[in-house]
């Protein structure tokens, strides 16, 4: 595996499932394979979840790991091309990247949408050039439109908590007072669609997707009528895709609470976090026992292990 930036990248599911159980069961059994590697995680964004959990999956492997936080104590990285270099970035992409390839065996990498130009983030700009210059495998630590170590992570999540073979998965959109990417939602659409699941989406009007990510997906506009027999409710708050970065409604109506909870299957509520309680989900849903958030931020060391662990095999 030379690159992880989506779901395709990691071939069958049930084979990536199957790989991650094992690693979770022996997460130290894998050592020799990262003897010696070293991997440095890029972050442009900030991280409490991402950051820790894949340095905790390296050093599981056996690995070395540095992190570079661009935005302090780097230098900041000039990303487009031709241009001249006279204003507050002195060191270009070009050079960056490859200089930081290397110090290493592997690179992992956050950027996230800027907004500034849909079609760059869409064309994942940033993410592209460090696997065009690196010279080594890159993962995605969340790129502009996705976050695939969290839907991996929520994958296996779902696999552990099921109650019937094929449950059904609601992704919900939710408030929030600040506009924020789609890549998590794009990613766990992209995910469920591969996944053996009955997979609904439901937000208002104007927060569609891109119709790469939802394209044969059942979108429902009635938040209540989508919850009703959910095995999972995911909710996560996106900006519009259309109106591109914009925030069109911060309606209260859509915060995921109890009584639209008690519409679902005994559904269990997920989230990757960070969350903010009584905008996204009231405090008493989120703490109740069927809240599953910790169990999948634990399960990002698993999905990031499984990772690294197959892009060392590559190496050999
Ligand atoms: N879920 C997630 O990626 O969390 P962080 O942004 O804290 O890494």
């Amino acid at each position: 595996m030379k690159r992880f930036l989506k779901v395709d990248d990691i071939g069958d599911l049930k084979q990536a499932l199957k790989d991650a159980f094992e690693v979770k069961k022996n997460p130290y059994a894998f050592q020799e394979l990262g003897k010696n590697k070293t991997i440095i995680l890029v972050f442009f964004n900030s991280s409490l979840r991402t950051r820790l959990s894949t340095q905790k999956a390296a050093m599981n492997m056996g690995m070395n790991v540095m992190v570079l936080d661009i935005n302090n104590g780097a230098w900041k990285l000039e990303t487009e091309q031709g241009v001249i270099m006279d204003g507050d970035k002195p060191e270009h992409i070009k050079e960056a990247v490859p200089v930081i390839g290397q110090y290493c065996d592997l690179i992992g990498v956050r950027s996230f949408a800027t907004f500034e130009n849909k079609e760059d983030d869409y064309s994942e700009k940033i993410i592209n050039q460090f696997i065009q210059y690196s010279g080594v495998p890159v993962i995605s630590l969340e790129s502009a439109t996705r976050h695939p170590l969290q839907s991996f992570a929520d994958l296996v999540t779902i696999e552990e908590h099921k109650t019937v073979d094929r449950p059904k998965v609601v992704l919900t959109w939710a408030p929030h007072p600040r506009a924020l990417p789609q890549a998590v939602a794009n990613s766990f659409t992209e995910w469920m669609k591969e996944a053996d699941v009955e997979f609904v989406v439901t937000h208002p009007k104007g927060y569609e997707l891109s119709d790469e990510f939802t394209e044969g997906v059942t979108v429902e506009y009635d938040q209540r009528k989508a919850f009703e027999g959910a095995d999972f409710v995911y909710a996560k708050n996106w900006s519009s895709f259309s109106d591109y970065g914009k925030v069109l409604s911060e309606d209260k109506d859509w915060t995921v609470d109890e009584e639209k909870m008690a519409l679902t299957n005994n559904g269990k509520f997920m989230h990757c976090l960070p969350v903010r309680r009584n905008m996204i989900v009231t405090d008493g849903v989120i703490e109740s026992e069927n809240s599953l958030v910790i169990q999948e931020a634990a399960n990002r060391v698993v999905s990031a292990q499984t990772v690294i662990k197959r892009m060392l095999e590559s190496l050999k």
